[in-house]
């Protein structure tokens, strides 16, 4: 894209987040599958999850997000001219998440859809929303990460039940000021070759639930986990330095990296290959598992709530899930 609009700075205004209230910890989860605690935490380091009740959806914990994130950027609904909801569990095949939101928020002038990029939805919305902006076309956005993935677990498989969570994350963005907040650098890419490592099988248009197949679960997230931790690793890394290099900065000037939630080993080995310590590594996946979309989004409102990332602070999100896809951006607070 061309234009004089294409280079105009756009800043994440304001964050929020939601989890459902109830807690599923490792030890319920030891009376639901031949699973432990240790076995749990020491291959993952999640030690609880949240669920949503029934009766709440995707859409609801991505509305209750974004009300925060609005709030905190000082704008209101009707001020929203643009919301982007990323989820693989979404409320309905169709309409998308995003119209239920906009429905909820009061939104009316907001236009609102959905992508699905698994894990790095949150980070493609972001790349989306910020190029929307920068050439014109809306002053601001909602962006949400959400999802009820217990919808979704086959919760008598104990090699992905333990894994996933519940929540919502959400960033306003909008126009900034040059010298001020901004984000500065974003990349995603995607193999497709990788499908077959994780998936939901059923439910789309390649394998309908049907009477016939329905005690077969394949409307179920399914995973060659060892395999996808390689290439979580090695995408991560790499993505994460392509927006330190573009945004023209190095490892050490990173006060925090906020990597996607899914196991405290890939984050752990993450770190050593940016060479960036421990310490400046974001981690809360104890309290919540994978929450896919929302777990970057969620990370980073947390961090920013507890006095993690102050205003110039440079931090650095990256993502990584199924498709393959991955994504990292770089930005200064
Ligand atoms: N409790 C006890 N034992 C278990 C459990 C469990 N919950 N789950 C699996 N096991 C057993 C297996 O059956 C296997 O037993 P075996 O050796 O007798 O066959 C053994 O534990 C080892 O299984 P692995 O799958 O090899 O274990 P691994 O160390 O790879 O850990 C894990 C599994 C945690 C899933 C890890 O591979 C991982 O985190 N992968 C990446 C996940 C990820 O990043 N996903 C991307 C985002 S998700 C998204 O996009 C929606």
């Amino acid at each position: 894209m061309s234009g004089p609009g294409n280079s105009r700075p756009v800043a994440i205004a304001g964050t929020g987040s939601y989890l459902p209230e109830r807690v599923l910890t490792n030890a319920d989860l030891e009376k639901m599958v031949d699973t432990s605690d240790e076995w749990i935490t020491s291959r993952t380091g999640i030690k609880e999850r949240r669920i949503a009740a029934d009766d709440e959806f995707s859409s609801h914990l991505a509305t209750n997000a974004g009300r925060k994130a609005l709030e905190q950027a000082g704008l209101t609904a009707d001020d929203l001219e643009l919301i982007i909801v990323a989820t693989i569990t979404p409320d309905t095949l169709t309409p998308a998440t995003a119209c239920y939101v906009q429905q909820n928020l009061g939104a009316t002038k907001a236009v609102a859809f959905d992508i699905s990029a698994a894990c790095s939805g949150f980070l493609y919305a972001m790349k989306i929303a910020k190029r929307l902006i920068s050439d014109g076309a809306f002053e601001n956005a909602l962006i949400v990460g959400a999802e009820k993935l217990s919808a979704f677990v086959n919760w008598e498989d104990r090699s992905t039940c333990v894994l996933f969570g519940d929540g919502a994350g959400a960033a306003i963005l909008k126009r900034s000021e040059p010298g001020k907040g901004e984000i500065l650098a974003t990349d995603i890419g995607t193999d497709g070759r990788q499908t077959r490592l994780l998936n939901i099988p059923g439910g789309g248009s390649a394998c309908p639930i049907t009477i016939a197949n329905a005690d077969q679960r394949l409307a179920s997230l399914s995973m060659i986990g060892n395999e996808v931790f390689k290439h979580a690793v090695t995408r991560m890394r790499d993505s994460a330095n392509a927006v330190i290099a573009r945004a023209g900065l190095n490892p050490e000037d990173i006060k925090l990296v906020v990597p996607h939630q899914a196991n405290l080993r890939i984050i752990d080995a993450i770190a050593d290959r940016l060479a960036v310590p421990n310490d400046r590594v974001f981690v809360n996946l104890h309290k919540y598992g994978n929450t896919s979309a929302a777990a970057c989004p969620i990370a980073l409102d947390e961090a920013h709530r507890t006095g993690r990332i102050e205003k110039g602070d440079h931090i650095v999100l990256v993502a990584f899930g199924a498709g393959l896809t991955w994504a990292a951006a770089a930005v200064r607070w």
